[in-house]
């Protein structure tokens, strides 16, 4: 196998890429968007569906980005164009998709340095906070001052609030110079990026813990409530929150690891780096629960109870409302605003300047242009589109584009693109070995079936069913309009940039840049005729009648020996395509297209079936579910109950031993291969 040894900048030590892996995948998806969708779906009940999504795909999925940058030692596009030249259009559209998440992500780091700013005043003036209160009427003061003071009020410069616009520029100045030396420097940045937010996190869970009232808060994080299982939408949040949370499907994981040495571990890194995020999500999730347990302990002395599960409202509601308030309740109020903003500001600008890194580097090997020119340019527009969300409505229209991005129809649908691509057009084994020749501990073959079978069959079924829901809920032709008519404007917008975006990408791997001449595909496809020929006809023809019967026969579910007739013909189908195309891993010859063709009507066809299978069941389940949850009390226990605990130790049990693993793997294979990797001169 070819290694392409050239000179590529590289990370100065496994520690530096390994922080600034878990520096962009720690982010402020953690602090709120996993604790809110796990209290929504489930409480510790989302744990099993978070966890089966987090081995089962996302760390097998990270696996596959770090091999595919390593290997070519590019960013995403021309990383798939190494692979396959057809493919290159995969990577634009994740990075495109990533711009798109870099326009808004530093509004909401803005905010943190405004929020910043302000608690520095109280401590400086010795005044309260602005959004301080108590009660009820804290909260509701916390709110007004969020969304009608900070965000509407203020002065104006056009139509933009000026206060967040001076921070946004801040937060792309900061972002300018993490960046802007190379991923060396990052390497370092990270010692500080990653481990502050922990230390600050770990001591806002133990003040949380500590303040009374925090075992009901807890309880409402904890406490199983088992029915959601059954409930097709906690399976779907978790794998979305999942796939965000690793920053998979944006081509930021790969594009870090193309920096990575040619002698570098894989497969180990990526697991730390998935059980690291977790961790960190988990712990968020005790001290925001802890301590908004706390505040509606204060509240309910107070003689003006408030309700733990209203104030608990996802994204900026959480970060901007309940937090400040809840915070705002503890002595030393002003200090501890600062610690959290400040931390969240540290959690947030690693995984916002990885997103702008992998960008970057994606024009920069197209294009050959110089670093140096292309990043003030990069940040000047991340700072014009990032006005879009200054404005009066910005924060709405914010929430609009975040849903589509980051919902199933981005992350999920490029997640299936991309298994999809290196799967079925490309050669997996090649990939799998050459992360088993540098890696700690092995990868089998069964790898291969998770990438090109059983994701795409999973991602598949969560794709369908986004698109299902949708036309459910909105009948096709009324989708982007109000019932009064009127056009939806933000999911119009929204709508609009994923369509531009998958436009944009293919046009951009159209053009041949000068730079392109001295690109090739790197893993060629074997010479050799095809072969197994008819047995790829079959599968290809066995597929089709699948997808037939399905369409015909199963599709509204009724009829279910057809059903799962058509299943089971996909299954088989599926099979067998996968089996010729381990052949054509292997390098001998070449698969018939039809091998190829078949496996992805396969998918398709499954996906379908399971869906239509889901469904029904969800219907079934959605009823009685939602009648206990009606009788269900909304009023939680003060202390936990013992299956709470038992998550909880089953939780820490898992971490502690998952990285314990993984770093006795790291120290045996260092002790075996003497120096892994000597730091760069
Ligand atoms: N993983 C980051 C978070 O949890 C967000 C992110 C998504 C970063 C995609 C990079 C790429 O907030």
């Amino acid at each position: 196998m070819e290694l392409l040894e050239e000179q590529r900048e590289t990370w100065g030590t496994r520690g530096g890429f390994v922080l600034a892996a878990v520096g962009s995948a720690v982010g402020l998806g953690n602090l709120w968007g996993f604790p809110y969708k796990l209290y929504d779906n489930g409480g510790g009940a989302f744990l099993i569906p978070y966890i089966v999504a987090m081995f089962c795909i996302g760390i097998p999925l990270l696996i596959l980005e770090f091999t595919l940058g390593h290997y070519t030692q590019r960013a995403a596009p021309n990383a798939f164009h190494r692979v396959n030249k057809r493919l290159e259009f995969v990577g634009w559209w994740g990075i495109i998709l990533g711009f798109v998440i870099i326009t808004y992500y530093p509004t909401i780091l803005a905010y943190c340095f405004n929020y910043m700013g302000d608690s520095l005043g109280a401590i400086f003036t010795g005044q309260p906070l602005p959004w301080a209160g108590e009660g009820i009427e804290g909260v509701q003061n916390a709110s007004a001052y969020f969304f009608k003071d900070y965000l509407t009020g203020g002065d104006y410069i056009g139509p933009f609030r000026s206060e967040i616009l001076y921070m946004l520029i801040l937060a792309w100045v900061l972002m300018y110079f993490c960046i802007f030396r190379g991923v060396k420097l990052v390497g370092k940045i990270v010692w500080l990026t990653v481990p502050l937010p922990w230390i600050m996190l770990i001591v806002l869970a133990v003040r949380g813990l500590t303040l009374e009232g925090s075992m009901k808060g807890l309880t409402f994080y904890l406490d199983p409530d088992w029915i959601q299982l059954a409930k097709p939408t906690t399976w779907r949040y978790a794998f979305g929150q999942v796939f965000f949370s690793l920053s998979l499907a944006f081509g930021v994981m790969l594009t870090y690891a193309s920096f990575l040495h040619r002698k570098s571990d894989i497969n180990n890194n990526a697991a730390i780096i998935g059980i690291a995020d977790f961790a960190t999500s988990f712990i968020g999730g005790i001290a925001i629960f802890a301590t908004l347990g706390g505040m509606a302990h204060v509240a309910s002395q107070a003689g003006q109870p408030i309700p733990v599960n209203e104030v608990i409202k996802g994204g900026p509601g959480l970060a901007f409302v309940a937090f400040p308030y809840a915070l705002a309740q503890l002595p030393g109020a002003a200090w501890w605003s600062l610690i959290f903003f400040f931390m969240l500001v540290t959690l947030g600008i690693d995984s916002a300047f990885s997103i702008t890194e992998s960008v970057l580097a994606g024009i920069v090997d197209k294009t050959g242009w110089r670093r140096s020119i292309v990043l003030p340019v990069m940040s000047a527009i991340g700072i014009g589109t990032g006005l879009l969300y200054i404005t009066i409505d910005g924060l709405s229209f914010l929430g609009t584009v975040d849903g589509f991005v980051n919902g199933t129809w981005g992350i999920a649908f490029i997640g299936l693109i991309e298994c999809v691509a290196l799967g079925w057009f490309s050669r997996l084994d090649i990939l799998r070995k050459h992360a088993n020749e540098r890696s700690d501990w092995r990868l089998g073959r069964w790898w291969n079936l998770l990438i090109r079978v059983l994701i795409p069959v999973v991602l598949g079924t969560l794709f369908f069913w986004s698109l299902y829901d949708n036309i459910q809920q909105y009948k096709l032709g009324e989708f982007l309009r109000n019932t009064d008519g009127t056009c939806r404007v933000n999911d119009c917008i929204g709508l609009g940039i994923m369509a531009a975006a998958c436009i944009l990408a293919v046009t951009m791997s159209l053009i041949r840049s000068p730079h392109d001449k001295a690109e090739k595909q790197t893993i060629q496809p074997p010479t050799q005729t095809s072969s197994g020929r008819s047995m790829a006809i079959v599968g290809f023809a066995l597929s089709v009648l699948a997808l037939l019967v399905f369409i015909f026969t199963g599709k509204d579910g009724q009829n279910q020996i057809m059903l799962f007739s058509s299943m089971a013909l996909g299954i088989v189908s599926l099979l067998l395509c996968h089996v010729l195309l381990e052949r054509f891993d292997k390098g001998d010859t070449r698969p018939s297209s039809f091998a190829r063709i078949g496996g992805i009507l396969a998918i398709a066809s499954i996906s379908l079936c399971v869906l239509t299978i889901l469904v029904a069941l969800s219907k079934k389940v959605a009823d009685k579910a939602t009648d206990i949850l009606e009788e269900a009390p909304v009023e939680s226990a003060d202390h936990l109950s013992g299956t709470s605990y038992v998550i909880l130790g089953g939780v820490f049990v898992l971490i502690v031993f998952g990285l314990g693993w993984c770093f006795w793997k790291a120290i045996g294979a260092a002790a075996k291969n003497e120096p892994e990797q000597q730091p760069e001169a």
